[in-house]
């Protein structure tokens, strides 16, 4: 199969002009003004961008957490993500405290071979560190292509490590060049406020909000930037929601060091207004919650100032039944916010649209540094001869609303119920085939592949 994508505005995070895009099986073979090839398939792209499939580095598919599984397992869930424009994402493997990595590996290829629609790879959450565990870490690394390791500071008795095991995984994953990532709160505080308010009959989800202050985050995100500085271990943050924690990160940069950094769209978007006294504000329990209108400036700054260097989801859906498993306490409320499928655009309308961030930044955050983050550039995240050919035609005209009646995503309500949006992923391509076109799917379960990674290649 070949495709010629004519004048289109070809953006990546570094340039952006007019040309042609040749592309042949699986890879872009050709860039240029004019280009005289002969295809199986031409799409005339004037008036639209052309940009490098969105990766999405977290997201839960068909994961096991609170005592159900999120809804969309790998095919929902990367279809959902190509109608968005995010061809790649990085799933979380959850090891099972007292098991193997391995174990918990197998397990997830079983979920996701034969049923991905889009490209995938894996994060390990390490919740059980020992000897043993440091062995398959390092098999992990070298054998297997997962590179970056997930640590939880929170959630204790289900995926939480404490101090002393963090600083020996990181000795390890630094030794044999990966990265660890961090779920940055503090547990204890969480857990004794969340028993404070339950013991005061305070119920509702807008307690999930005041049980995780800006605070319990600044001060685990300052710890891992500590344990970090301390071991010299490469380190990423996920899910970062407020000005506390960046200002955590902000600090460590004056001892010069370096922190990679990820907000999701959400905490760019939504604030905790949202948690009113009612039932309701548990379309939006999800840990960190959200924050503050002073949050958002400061997160968009952050992406400004290169403190920020990628935009995920953290997507993790319940259905509406499986929120209500809360009704009666927050606590149980499954923790989860349904985004995959419009990250890009919700990115393109509030970023570029109203002027906070530009096209190049947008590139940048959404697809090229997690690229470069975990191992895949430039195989991804990037339109260049030789690059995966995993592309997105958008229409940045094109006026849209979000509906539950029209998203993809395997969630029977929407966090953003009727928001119009201003740009759509029209064409996405997915290495040289097309994935969505006329807002249909033309892949099948079984097209995604896993992607192996190597060591992180950006320098901030
Ligand atoms: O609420 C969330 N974020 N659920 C998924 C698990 C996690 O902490 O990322
Ligand atoms: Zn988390
Ligand atoms: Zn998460």
């Amino acid at each position: 199969m070949s495709i010629l994508i004519k004048n289109g505005r070809i953006i990546t995070a570094e340039s952006d002009y007019i040309a042609d895009l040749y592309i042949e099986g699986e890879s872009i073979q050709a860039i240029g003004k004019n280009l005289n090839y002969t295809a199986d398939k031409t799409i005339d792209a004037s008036g639209k961008l052309v940009f490098p499939g969105g990766i999405d580095p977290h997201v839960h598919l068909d994961m096991p957490f609170m005592g159900t599984s999120s809804s969309d397992d790998y095919e929902t869930g990367t279809r959902a993500a190509l109608h968005g424009g995010t061809t790649t994402v990085i799933d979380f493997i959850l090891q099972t405290q007292g098991d193997t990595l391995h174990n918990a590996l197998e397990t997830w290829q079983k979920k996701s071979r034969g049923k991905a629609i889009g490209d995938y790879s894996y994060h390990m959450a390490v919740t059980d560190f020992n000897d043993a565990v440091a062995k398959e870490v390092v098999q992990l690394i070298e054998q297997e292509g997962i590179t970056s390791f997930k640590t939880f500071m929170a959630y204790k008795g289900a995926l939480m490590i404490d101090d002393g095991q963090m600083v020996q995984l990181m000795k390890v994953v630094k030794k044999h060049g990966g990265l660890v990532t961090v779920h940055a709160t503090n547990g204890d505080m969480i857990d004794s406020l969340i028993a404070k308010h339950r013991s005061e009959g305070k119920l509702s989800p807008l307690y999930h909000y005041l049980s995780q202050p800006e605070v319990t985050e600044a001060e685990a995100s300052g710890r891992f930037a500590d344990m970090l500085e301390y071991t010299g271990c490469p380190g990423y943050i996920v899910h970062m929601t407020c000005e506390g924690a960046l200002n955590a990160i902000r600090r460590a940069t004056t001892r010069n060091q370096k922190v990679f950094v990820e907000t999701c769209s959400q905490y760019l978007v939504l604030d905790a207004s949202l948690y009113e006294d009612d039932f309701e504000g548990a379309k939006w329990v999800m840990s960190p919650p959200l924050r503050e209108k002073k949050d958002q400036v400061a997160l968009w700054s952050g992406i400004n100032q290169g403190l920020i260097q990628v935009v995920g989801t953290d997507h993790c859906p319940f259905m509406w039944e499986q929120k209500k498993m809360g009704k009666d306490d927050f606590s149980k409320i499954p923790n989860g916010h349904p985004a995959i499928e419009h990250r890009m655009e919700l990115m393109y309308t509030e970023g570029v649209g109203k002027g906070k961030i530009s096209l190049n930044k947008f590139v940048e955050v959404t697809s090229t540094n997690a690229a470069k983050i975990f191992g895949m550039y430039p195989r991804k995240g990037t339109i260049a001869i030789g690059a995966d050919a995993d592309i997105v035609i958008f229409d940045p005209n094109k006026k849209h609303q979000l509906s539950v009646e029209t998203h993809h995503m395997n969630v029977d309500y929407s966090g953003y119920e009727g928001w119009e949006l201003t740009g759509k992923c029209e064409t996405v391509l997915l290495r040289g085939n097309v994935a969505i076109e006329d807002e249909t799917c033309h892949l099948k379960a079984g097209f995604g592949q896993f992607v192996s990674r190597g060591k992180t290649s950006l320098t901030i």
